[in-house]
């Protein structure tokens, strides 16, 4: 896969005007619209719902990727799905039973992330790779928006990039936390697939203008691959 793609995450907009953050981030040519779903056990905060979901569905035709930082992630799947969750991704570390809760996402007609925190292995996606329709790895440890990029982080796509290949899948690797448009381009070269960026963008002065930024990064490294 060498089309580049933007996920704007609204963690990082004012919360009492996501409709407005969606339809800029639509309109300045963001491929996507990533929602963090925390429940305050998985990791230590909480966010959003699945009504949220079903908001955003009805103010922009963008898919929406519903990241679920939550326990037990096969209860609330249903409840994404019904509010029009397009992309649904859940955690190995959060499942004993990882094959079944990719299955009845994909089952649902909707694409099934893997992802995997900072310190986890990519070893443990092996017998999930072939099953899965996107990977998502974490770059900075999930609960808060705003931190910064793990270094370690750029081996690991670079390792996982490497084991797609040999194994001839066309997976494509999402990357989530602390990219910023100073670090993007490396990311991107690293073996990125989709950016998830939540304050580069809507912390940023101007959060289209930041969005046709990354757009227009993304288009280089695509090029540059492709030639
Ligand atoms: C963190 C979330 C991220 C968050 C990234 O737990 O999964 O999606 O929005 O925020 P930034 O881009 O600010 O690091
Ligand atoms: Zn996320």
């Amino acid at each position: 896969m060498t089309q580049k793609l933007i996920a704007a995450s609204i963690l990082a907009a004012d919360f009492s005007r996501i409709g407005e953050a969606v339809e800029l981030a639509e309109r300045a040519g963001a491929d996507l619209i990533h929602v963090d779903i925390m429940d305050g056990h998985f990791v230590p905060n909480l966010t959003l719902g699945p009504q949220l979901v079903a908001s955003i569905r009805k103010r922009t035709r963008l898919p929406i990727d519903v990241h679920l930082m939550v326990e037990n992630p096969r209860a609330f799947v249903p409840l994404f799905h019904e509010a029009g969750a397009d992309w649904i991704s859940l955690h190995v570390e959060a499942t004993a039973h990882l094959h079944k809760d990719v299955t009845m996402i994909k089952d649902l007609g909707r694409k099934a992330g893997v992802v995997l925190n900072p310190a986890t292995p990519i070893h443990t996606l092996r017998d999930i790779l072939g099953e899965a329709d996107f990977i998502l790895l974490m770059s900075v440890n999930p609960g808060w928006g705003g931190q910064s990029f793990i270094p370690s982080c750029l081996d690991k796509i670079r390792g996982l990039k490497a084991w797609l290949r040999k194994e001839k899948l066309e997976v494509p690797i999402e990357v989530d936390g602390g990219i910023k448009l100073d670090n993007l381009e490396e990311i991107f070269k690293a073996g990125m697939d989709v950016v998830v960026a939540g304050s580069a963008i809507f912390e940023a002065p101007d959060p289209a203008e930041a969005i046709r930024e990354m757009k227009r990064v993304a288009a280089r490294v695509a090029a540059h691959k492709d030639g």
